[in-house]
């Protein structure tokens, strides 16, 4: 089995169908952030804080680097990841990428007071995620495939890419 990568914004969903797509495959589900976390033995919010995004960036592409050598995974990645296009190559190098989208109004409403996001902590939370959103809209498109989360459950969108996959 190929590699299968979702990617997408923050808030799309990408960790909860990732783990439950992995078990339904019963392959290996990795988050690429979870395994940055683990390297860096710090959290994503540290990271960010003492080193700054540009040093979170590195540690991202090491990370898909370290994972585009494997296949049989289903991976997710975090919102920032295709915008760099190496990554983006990389991963499709062994896998098919699926990109989730959603409302700004779903993203704001699954991302809570955005404790955990370092990008979001300047206040303006809907006006960061509409400008990040645009910013990134041309990079999400070079993916496979596209699914729109907004109205879906976590079993439906399960669904969908399982019948892409196979
Ligand atoms: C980021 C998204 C986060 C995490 C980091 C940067 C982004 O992951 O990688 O805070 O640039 O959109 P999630 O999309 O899993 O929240």
């Amino acid at each position: 089995m190929k590699n299968i990568i979702l990617t997408g914004f923050m808030g799309t969903g990408k960790s909860s169908v990732g783990k439950r797509l992995a078990h339904e495959l019963n392959v290996r589900f990795v988050d690429t952030d979870d395994l940055i976390e683990k390297r860096a033995g710090m959290g994503i919010n540290e990271i960010f804080a003492q080193f700054g995004e540009e040093h979170f960036r590195q540690l991202e592409s090491a990370v898909i680097e370290e994972l585009s050598s494997s296949a049989g995974m289903v991976i997710s990645t975090g919102g920032g990841a295709i915008v760099n296009q190496s990554n983006l190559e990389m991963l499709k190098r062994k896998g098919i990428i699926i990109c989730l989208t959603a409302s700004v109004d779903a993203i704001l409403s699954r991302i809570g007071n955005g404790d955990e996001r370092p990008l979001l902590a300047k206040g303006d939370s809907r006006g960061v995620v509409s400008g990040l959103l645009k910013l990134r809209e041309p990079f999400y498109k070079k993916a496979d495939f596209i699914i729109d989360t907004t109205a879906k459950s976590i079993g439906d969108v399960v669904k969908e890419i399982l019948k892409i996959a196979r």
